[in-house]
């Protein structure tokens, strides 16, 4: 019998060692760039585009359910940002769902890729200096999560859009909760969808409890306050 147990213990200190080198070999070939391929190194670094736009780069990342608010405060942040002489731009889910997205749908695999996508888009305009707004459901809280580690933890800022789902479907801006509600939009965030709120975002924003001019002064502040006229 002990002999069997010292067998059967051997044979799941192998399995676990395999499961252990598969896990590193997924890790090195993530972490590897593609072969043959090198990272061609520019003249501006990231201090020099921060002092030309004065302020550090940053990612906010709008999410709440349809209706909530998102697109209305990221279009008046924008506006906000440019009146004041900062390079932004939004990246809303609708619009990306017309070009860079649309061969996505609303499975949950179909989802992740949306947010990938977006947050790689993200990276890259944060790259080039700018300050980046991303509205979009992104329901599940390891997309989002996903979406932290790709954009980067000190440049993204998590803003819960927190407007109650009865509000939201009292909006109905879109007629798209009735739709859902009579069955003919299949998987709809908050009616046969699963939304995840997030546990610790930056903000917090209930638009029907707060204006749209104070809803996007505060996440204006927050930048001003942690990002502008800062340098690396
Ligand atoms: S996400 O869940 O993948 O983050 P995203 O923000 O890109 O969603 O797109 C959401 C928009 O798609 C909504 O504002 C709505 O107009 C539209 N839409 C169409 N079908 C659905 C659905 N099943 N669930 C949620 N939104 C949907």
């Amino acid at each position: 019998m002990k002999a069997f147990v010292r067998e059967q213990e051997a044979v799941s200190d192998v399995a676990s060692r395999a499961a252990a080198d598969a896990l590193e070999a997924i890790q090195e070939e993530r972490q590897l760039p593609p072969s043959n391929v090198f990272w061609q190194q520019g003249k501006v670094s990231p201090t020099n585009r921060q002092a030309l736009f004065g302020h550090r780069p940053a990612t906010i990342w709008l999410t709440g359910l349809s209706g909530a608010g998102k697109s209305t405060i990221a279009f008046e942040l924008e506006r906000q940002l440019l009146t004041d002489g900062r390079p932004c731009f939004v990246l809303d889910g609708d619009n990306l769902r017309h070009h860079l997205n649309r061969d996505l749908g609303f499975s949950a695999d179909d989802r992740r890729e949306n947010i990938r996508r977006t947050a790689e888009v993200a990276l890259l305009m944060n790259e080039a200096g700018l300050i980046v707004i991303c509205s979009l459901i992104s329901p599940y809280r390891d997309n989002r999560a996903l979406a932290k580690e790709i954009i980067g933890e000190k440049r993204f800022i998590e803003v819960y859009v927190s407007t109650a789902p009865e509000v939201c479907e009292a909006r109905d801006v879109k007629g798209l909760y009735a739709k859902a509600r009579a069955g003919k939009i299949a998987s709809f965030t908050g009616v046969s969808s699963l939304y995840e709120a997030p546990l610790a975002p930056a903000l917090a924003i209930d638009t029907g409890a707060i204006p749209l001019a104070d809803s996007s002064r505060a996440i204006f502040d927050h930048l001003a306050k942690e990002f502008f006229g800062a340098l690396d």
